[in-house]
């Protein structure tokens, strides 16, 4: 069986620029790939202006790998965003139920509303009972609010629902990213679910995917969510799909260095100001100096030592120069 890898949603991360230039590069190892949660503008029955301008801005030729997340815990909106997507050409959305940021989670959405499972059914309820069903609905959890055991009631009530899979990452709302996933539990609910799953969580290595698939049944699907691994080792993918043929480390770099120039490319042409564009690619460098040996934080302080483009440019460049890329066929 193929493994059918689906790229995680991160926020202020896999942008369209992210997702489009990611896909040029690298693209054939990648299933799905999954934007950033959105949300409706109050009162207006429609998605935010920003966020659909960058679900605008995704090629057209990926469009088909790319599905829209949501967040909320409101029927109306659940709709309108099915129907809007529905109207732009997409047959997939999914519903965020795991999202840990303590704003979201106070106002039972997100990972919030695991705290609430009437609202999840009632929600869940009215959505396949409307027209904006023909929009098919995915949905990725974590195992709970506060216990890894809540999850068995929360399948039960997925179960009673034509979701088209659930992504899980085996952590409860409140541990946030401490402590390693639940692993075990995931194994639990693929005994009891009625509906596909896809396990989502730490995988940074393919020792990490095999030990995972391997620890499954035969019969579990090789379909797995990966998000801060493929950041911190763009070829994550590849190699797990045995797939990677480079020959030679400065074959590696080349192609990093290309997509590189080619994401600030698209950003340059989105966001305005050395100082921005710096501050965005900043953020990515937070993920990719990990591929430099043993160096991630010094990688990390030169680009934010970034006074311009030019500047910042140079400083890749040298980067590239001084230090090594780790052995990434891991
Ligand atoms: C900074 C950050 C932002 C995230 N934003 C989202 C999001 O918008 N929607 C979502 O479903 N998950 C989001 N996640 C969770 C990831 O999609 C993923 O579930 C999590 O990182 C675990 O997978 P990983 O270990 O492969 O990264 C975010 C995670 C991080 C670290």
């Amino acid at each position: 069986m193929i493994p059918y890898i689906f790229f995680a949603p991160i926020q202020g991360i896999t942008n369209s620029e992210f997702i489009n230039t990611y896909d040029t590069f690298f693209g054939e190892d990648i299933y799905k790939y999954f934007t950033p949660f959105m949300r409706m503008e109050s009162y207006e029955n429609k998605i935010r202006k920003k966020d659909l301008k960058n679900i605008h801005t995704i090629n057209i030729n990926i469009k088909q790998k790319v599905i829209p997340q949501i967040v909320s815990n409101n029927y109306d909106d659940l709709v309108n965003f099915a129907s809007q997507l529905s109207e732009e050409g997409f047959n997939e959305i999914n519903l965020n139920l795991g999202c840990p940021f303590p704003m979201l989670v106070k106002r039972k959405l997100g990972g919030g509303l695991l705290g609430d499972l009437n609202l999840i059914t009632a929600l869940l309820d009215q959505f396949f009972s409307s027209s904006a069903s023909t929009v098919d609905l995915s949905i990725k959890t974590r195992i709970g609010l506060e216990s890894p055991d809540e999850i068995f009631k929360i399948i039960e009530i997925f179960n009673q629902f034509p979701l088209k899979y659930i992504i899980i990452h085996p952590r409860t709302v409140m541990q946030q990213y401490s402590e390693i996933p639940y692993k075990e539990i995931f194994y639990e609910c693929i005994k009891i679910s009625k509906i596909p799953l896809i396990y989502n969580g730490d995988i940074l290595t393919k020792d990490d995917y095999d030990q995972i698939i391997n620890s499954f049944s035969n019969n579990y699907e090789r379909k797995i969510m990966i998000g801060r691994g493929i950041l911190k080792n763009l070829f994550l993918p590849a190699i797990i799909n045995e797939n990677f043929r480079f020959t030679s480390g400065s074959e590696i770099a080349l192609k990093i260095q290309n997509f590189l120039s080619e994401l600030l490319e698209q950003y340059r042409q989105r966001l305005s100001g050395d100082k921005n564009i710096i501050l965005k690619m900043l953020q990515y460098w937070e993920y990719f100096s990990v591929m430099f040996n043993n160096n991630s934080s010094k990688v990390y302080k030169t680009i934010k030592k970034s006074r311009n483009l030019n500047h910042y440019i140079e400083n890749v460049n040298k980067i590239f120069k001084e230090y090594e890329l780790k052995f990434l066929m891991i």
